[in-house]
């Protein structure tokens, strides 16, 4: 570790090693219980969607909206590396050719690319799966309320009203331009439903109130949308070896963004004002939510 890391990238490090750790065991060699094998080529294609050294951001979410609550931090990381699952997949199908058609994801070439297509689709598919497994499974130890309420939490922004939803208004958007409101929305969905389960999934693994619960899923759909902002910032301003993928490619395909629409300087303002309202939310906690007001500051001002 750096000597020069602060305390709150140390542990987003510790973090991302542990959930990176987990998802490295949960795709091991070995069939599951009632899983009759599993095949070689498609499980190193899961693997190398997965085990490709991304941030962690949601998993640290997960995380640290638990620990602010209280919820068990051992189910919380399990929870995380589910949720890295839904992730990682929406990512080798996002960068399909039928969609955003990328070569270059977390530095090393996409799934589709190092694979085939078809395998492509299918490790997709089954990461989404496994994501729903491994909350339901007993070795996550949470009673069977909080699993069904993660379940259905997760389902909700994950699905056609979440991220699927989101990426086909997405793509609708490169044909025909939205509005302001529109691309709010969309974001909202592709990105921001995922990073919004983050925060409230640590609600739901403490069994919190259900003011609590409502904090932090409005927190998290602040910072999904600065997520999505910074993103739309860096696909301008950063270059592909930093990013660890193809830059510049939002304005060629004509996506629509905010970026395009209302410029960088908006979007940096913009960036500090959802911070700002993301860390007023949890002003009532006090001490105990720094860890999650710094990462809302990481999420606008990240650099890759
Ligand atoms: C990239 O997400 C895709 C978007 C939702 C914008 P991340 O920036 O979290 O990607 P990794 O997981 O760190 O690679
Ligand atoms: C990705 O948005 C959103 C999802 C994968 C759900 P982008 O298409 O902007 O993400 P990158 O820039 O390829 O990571
Ligand atoms: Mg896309
Ligand atoms: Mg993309
Ligand atoms: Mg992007």
């Amino acid at each position: 570790m750096d000597s020069t890391d602060t305390s709150f990238e140390q542990r987003l490090k510790v973090n991302a090693g542990r959930t990176e750790a987990l998802l490295t065991r949960l795709l091991a060699d070995t069939s599951l219980h009632d899983e009759i094998t599993r095949p070689d080529r498609l499980l190193s294609a899961m693997r190398h969607g997965v085990l490709n050294g991304g941030k962690r951001l949601r998993p640290f979410l997960v995380m640290e909206s638990a620990t602010l609550l209280g919820g068990d931090a051992e189910a919380a990381l399990r929870v995380g590396a589910a949720l890295e699952c839904v992730h990682c997949y929406s990512l080798v199908h996002d960068d399909l050719p039928a969609m955003d058609d990328d070569d270059l994801r977390r530095g090393q070439p996409t799934v589709h690319i190092a694979f085939d297509y078809a395998t492509a689709i299918l490790a997709g598919d089954s990461l989404l799966t496994y994501a729903f497994d491994i909350i339901a499974a007993p070795e996550t130890e949470l009673p069977a309320d909080r699993k069904m309420a993660l379940v259905l939490a997760l389902s909700r922004a994950a699905g056609i009203g979440g991220m699927a939803g989101g990426q086909a208004l997405d793509l609708a958007a490169e044909k025909e331009a939205p509005d302001e409101k529109g691309i709010t929305t969309l974001q909202a969905m592709k990105t921001g439903a995922l990073i919004r389960f983050a925060c409230e999934a640590g609600a739901i693994i403490a069994g919190a109130s259900a003011e609590d619960r409502k904090r932090l899923r409005i927190f998290g759909e602040k910072i999904g949308l600065a997520f999505q902002l910074a993103d739309d910032l860096l696909d301008l301003t950063a270059d592909a070896a930093t990013m660890g993928k193809a830059t510049g490619k939002d304005a060629a395909r004509g996506k629509g963004t905010l970026v395009a629409l209302h410029g960088q300087e908006w979007a940096e303002t913009t960036l500090a004002r959802l911070v700002k309202e993301a860390a007023d939310l949890l002003s009532g906690y006090g001490d105990k939510a720094g860890i999650l007001t710094e990462t809302a500051r990481f999420i606008a001002n990240r650099k890759s």
